[in-house]
Formats: C-alpha cells, structure tokens, sequence
C-alpha cells in the first residue's frame, strides 16, 4: 500500500489516499487549535502522542468488540485507516460537567452526570458545530433513527471500556468525543481518540491532563501529553488494579 495524494487537511491531522481505494493514511500534525481554531501553536511531538493513544485505543475498542476504522499503525505519528463514509456529528459523552455544558447550562464543574450525558454537535466549520437534538438531525438527514440508536449505544458501550481502562490508571474520564462513519452499510467509530478529543483529570488531584492544558494555559502542554501518554500505555497501577 502506498500513499499517493492529500484528500484533506484538518486543524491537527492530514490525510491521504493510498494505491487502495479502500484505505487512507491519517497524519496527526504537530498543530493544535482551540475556540474554535482562534487559538493555534505547533507543538513538537504532540501528533506522534496523539496517534500512539489514538491506535492504542482503537486496538483495545476492537479487542473489546467495538468496531473501528483502525487498520494498523505505519509510522510514529500516522497509521492506516479503512476509507468511511464520514457521518457530519461530533458525538460528546460526558461522565462529569465541564467545558461547554458549564458554560451553556446550570452545572458545576466536577458535577458528576450518571447515567452519562450525550451531547451530538453537528460538524461543520461554517456553523461553528451547533448542538443538535433528534429532530434536527433527521431533518437534515444525517442518520435514521435506528442508525442513531447505534451511535449512542456505541458511544455508551465505548464510554464504559474507556472508563473502566483509565479508572485502572488513576484517570476520570470526565468527557469525549467521537465521530463515526460507514463501512459497507456498518457504522464503525472513526476520526481520533486522544488527549485532542478528551478531557481527562488525574483521580487524587483533579489536574488536567488533556488539550484544557492548552486551553486555559494551565502548564507545560507537551510535558502533560507525554506523561498521560504513558500513564495510558502503561500497565493499572497496582493501589487502584
Ligand atoms: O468544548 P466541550 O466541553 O463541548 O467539549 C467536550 C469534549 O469534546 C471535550 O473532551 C473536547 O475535547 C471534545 N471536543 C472535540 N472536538 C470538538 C469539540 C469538542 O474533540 N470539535
């Protein structure tokens, strides 16, 4: 399989078709953005973390029955992927109240939401990703109700291996988002899971150790993502096993 040309170019990640039609090539670049691509750096290392969590995770996702778009790491910080038909929602479960539900609804930050909440964004740079409800995305045609069943019972069956996974770690998995596409008529989980697309919190000290980082200017970025990185690769600490 080799690589051929661009197809797209995201805020953090490139990709690119192959010889075979059926896989793509994704790149985590070493660029990061917030509000909205208001705030953006480029971070040495930062991609190669970002892929390294993200193929680590979507490996244990498929070893736990849930199937992704992962085909197979190729370098550091770019793997294989199948070719999706991406589906436009920025599918968010939450775990605990942070970021933008704080912002938007009476929550308090560290309120704990049981059972989780799903909140679906719909992806679109030119609407600035607006929440959606049900009925919106059936009548802008996205997905059927019965594919949208699927999604959230995906997103609640990969919440649930992802908790338990980083619990063992000492890392609440306070929120994250997924995208998911279509492969021969099958809904699979797409995109990235990675320090970009989670809020994670160390369980004794709450600290951040996710893009908040970034956000907020809370510490050394690359030192944080490193660190989890490692703590997420690395065998259950043996207090919480
Ligand atoms: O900003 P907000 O609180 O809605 O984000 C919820 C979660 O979804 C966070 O973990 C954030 O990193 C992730 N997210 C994302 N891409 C977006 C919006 C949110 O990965 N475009």
């Amino acid at each position: 399989m080799k690589q051929v040309d661009l197809l797209y170019t995201g805020k953090a990640k490139s990709v690119y078709r192959t010889d075979d039609p059926e896989v793509y090539i994704m790149k985590f670049r070493d660029d990061i953005t917030a509000f909205d691509g208001e705030k953006k750096d480029t971070l040495g290392g930062k991609g190669s973390y970002n892929a390294e969590v993200s193929s680590f995770f979507f490996r244990y996702l498929e070893e736990n029955g849930i199937e992704t778009h992962y085909l197979g790491s190729i370098e550091p910080a770019t793997f294989a992927v199948r070719n999706l038909e991406m589906i436009p929602l920025e599918v968010i479960v939450r775990n605990v109240a942070a970021g933008s539900i704080v912002r938007k609804y009476p929550f308090k930050e560290g309120d704990r939401l049981d059972p989780p909440v799903i909140v679906i964004d719909y992806k679109s740079d030119a609407h600035h990703d607006p929440m959606l409800n049900d009925d919106l995305i059936y009548a802008l045609d996205l997905v059927t109700p019965e594919e949208l069943d699927q999604i959230k019972a995906m997103a609640l069956t990969v919440n649930d291996v992802l908790s338990e996974y980083l619990d063992a770690r000492g890392i609440i998995l306070v929120d994250f988002k997924l995208e998911f596409g279509k492969y021969n008529g099958k809904i699979v989980v797409g995109d990235e899971i990675s320090m970009d697309s989670m809020r994670l919190w160390d369980k004794e000290t709450r600290a951040s150790l996710d893009k908040d980082v970034y956000r907020f200017n809370k510490g050394d970025v690359m030192e944080t993502y490193a660190g989890v990185a490692k703590r997420i690769l690395s065998p259950p600490r043996e207090e919480s096993a």
